[in-house]
């Protein structure tokens, strides 16, 4: 039994049992309980190995895979996983125990970020973390990794923000207004709430916007909202004890089975009170499932923004969500199950899979195109460069059989380096079986008449391809699938910072070319 063992070297543990205070009516503990005691803990991380007081500078997107329920224990562990000048990641795991069965669950994965403050002011500079386990030196190094991404976040988001102005056109003809999920909320700090110091615990921070938010999701839910994850936030700047503490809080978008809610938090003192010269401390957005009584997931109606700030945020929540997803499929990398649809484009489901220390990507899209016209379409490589920006250059160098060749692909750097370049050997096959796909299967091979060259980094696909199985005669749903090594994971996150959207937006050019392709064909036999 793991839960509320001896702390390692360098962590800092919480247990709990979870009581009926910390719980909501359903009798789960209450998503802001839970982030009161991951910051707590992960504070104390930062402290110990700063040796000075710390404040919670920001949290990377937080999950919430599983609920806990009354009774159980609940225990976190926090360790810093890098120092970097004055600041801190420090990686928070939260598990769930089962007293009765000894069933042990995840519950949450989260990294924050602790900025060393000794008292009187001043800075430090905090000495290297000691590395003791693999993991220790996997975390460390992946850690730079999610502070680029960190760091680069806002400007990503702006890039999005900045496409999404040019090419969104609003569509939603019926959608529900949102000006019935408004809430505003105030609270008092008072020393409970805060340090020794006298500065607010962040998490005491999130919880109370987690509270504003809930109320603000169930206004259009009409039911139950569970909280599934918290967006990348900053703490923009500290709040005190004596501070009034204002929350607004309002729906931005809706995803199907999810709700987005923006929270706004701004701190008074007296002074600024009277003067109504607020201080932003934080926004955060967080995602709600809306469940009816028997916990089922309910569908949520589409919102129709009213006013430019609202169409601005309903955007915003779209870029936001696309920006999650993809973290979550580069640097989380756990999950076997779909991601939630896509917003712009329900055709494309995006699963991943890890297992040891390879990640497996799968993209399904459905294309208006009969099966047998996709296939020759993927299965022939050199038509790529016409819709996989990864691909440069692409030519033929030996056709084995008809359904084998070997082709040369050059893509471009990943990290700002060399160009790569692959042998690859493609093979196609058609399916005995009506219910059976086409397959079109992908893997490098060597060929001594194309050895590495200096002006390339040679790489390797180990095994990639699609799957085509057909849905009727004019239509066909392609799975692509792509498994790398989790070792190469760091330069998708590198590559991610400066392309964003990048696996979305191949999917979706992968299946413009298709349907182009079947109308210029449709075209032809029709004359
Ligand atoms: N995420 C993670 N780290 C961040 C960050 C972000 N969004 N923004 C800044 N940082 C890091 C910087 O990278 C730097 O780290 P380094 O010294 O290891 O390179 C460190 O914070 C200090 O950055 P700097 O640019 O010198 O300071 P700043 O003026 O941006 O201030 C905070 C950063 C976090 C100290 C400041 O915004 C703050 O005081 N926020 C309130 C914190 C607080 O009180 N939280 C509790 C709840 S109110
Ligand atoms: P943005 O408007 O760019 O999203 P803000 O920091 O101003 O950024 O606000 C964060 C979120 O808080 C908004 O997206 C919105 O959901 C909510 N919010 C902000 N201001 C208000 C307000 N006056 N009333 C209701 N909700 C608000």
């Amino acid at each position: 039994m793991e839960a509320c063992g001896a702390a390692e070297l360098g962590d800092v543990r919480m247990c709990q049992t979870v009581f009926p205070a910390h719980a909501d009516h359903r009798g789960e503990l209450s998503a802001g309980q839970l982030l009161k005691w991951m910051d707590a803990t992960a504070c104390l991380a930062a402290e110990k190995h700063a040796g000075v007081s710390c404040v919670t500078a920001s949290m990377d997107d937080i999950q919430f895979e599983e609920a806990a329920r009354v009774g159980q224990i609940i225990t976190i562990k926090a360790k810093v996983n890098r120092a970097f000048k004055t600041s801190m990641e420090v990686g928070i795991k939260v598990m769930v125990q089962d007293v009765l069965t000894n069933v042990e669950k995840i519950v949450s994965v989260a990294y924050a970020t602790y900025v060393a403050k000794p008292v009187g002011g001043g800075k430090i500079e905090l000495e290297p973390v000691k590395l003791l386990s693999t993991e220790d030196h996997l975390e460390h190094c992946l850690a730079i990794e999610r502070r680029r991404i960190r760091l680069g976040y806002e400007q990503i988001f702006q890039n999005l923000m900045q496409e999404s102005n040019k090419e969104d056109t609003f569509e939603e003809e019926h959608g529900v207004s949102t000006d019935l999920t408004h809430v505003q909320s105030i609270e008092l700090v008072q020393p409970p709430h805060a340090n020794h110091h006298g500065n607010t615990f962040g998490g005491q921070i999130m919880a109370w916007m987690e509270t504003v938010a809930s109320i603000s999701a169930s206004c259009l839910c009409h039911s139950y909202p569970v909280l599934k994850s918290v967006n990348m936030f900053k703490f923009w700047g500290p709040s005190v004890v004596g501070d009034r503490l204002v929350f607004n809080a309002i729906v931005n978008n809706t995803f199907q089975n999810s709700v987005e809610v923006g929270v706004r938090v701004e701190a008074y003192n007296c002074e600024e009170w009277i003067k109504n010269q607020p201080r932003h401390i934080n926004s955060a957005f967080l995602i709600f499932n809306a469940v009816n009584d028997s916990g089922e997931l309910l569908t949520l109606p589409r919102i129709k923004p009213t006013t430019q700030d609202g169409m601005r945020r309903y955007l915003g929540a779209i870029a936001r969500r696309r920006i999650q997803l993809i973290r979550k499929c580069i640097l989380s990398a756990k999950v076997d199950k779909p991601s939630d649809l896509w917003e712009k484009s329900n055709q494309i489901k995006i699963w991943t899979h890890e297992e040891g220390a390879m990640l497996s990507l799968k993209v399904e899209m459905q294309v208006k195109i009969p099966s047998h016209l996709a296939f020759s379409l993927l299965s022939d490589f050199t038509l790529r460069l016409q819709w996989d920006k990864h691909f440069l250059t692409c030519k033929v160098l030996q056709a084995v059989n008809e359904d084998d060749k070997i082709y040369y692909v050059t893509s471009p750097p990943m990290t700002g380096h060399k160009p790569r370049d692959f042998v690859v050997l493609v093979s196609q096959r058609q399916p005995f079986k009506p219910s059976e796909p086409y397959i079109v299967a992908v893997k490098s091979v060597t060929l001594t008449s194309m050895p590495p060259s200096s002006d390339y980094q040679r790489s390797e696909i180990l095994c990639a391809g699609f799957q085509i199985y057909s849905d009727s005669d004019s239509s066909c749903t392609v799975c692509y699938f792509n498994q790398v090594t989790s070792g190469v994971m760091p330069y998708f996150a590198a590559n991610l910072t400066g392309s964003s959207k990048s696996i979305e937006d191949t999917a979706l050019e992968c299946m413009k070319f298709l349907e182009m392709n079947n109308s210029k064909l449709k075209l032809k036999t029709d004359f």
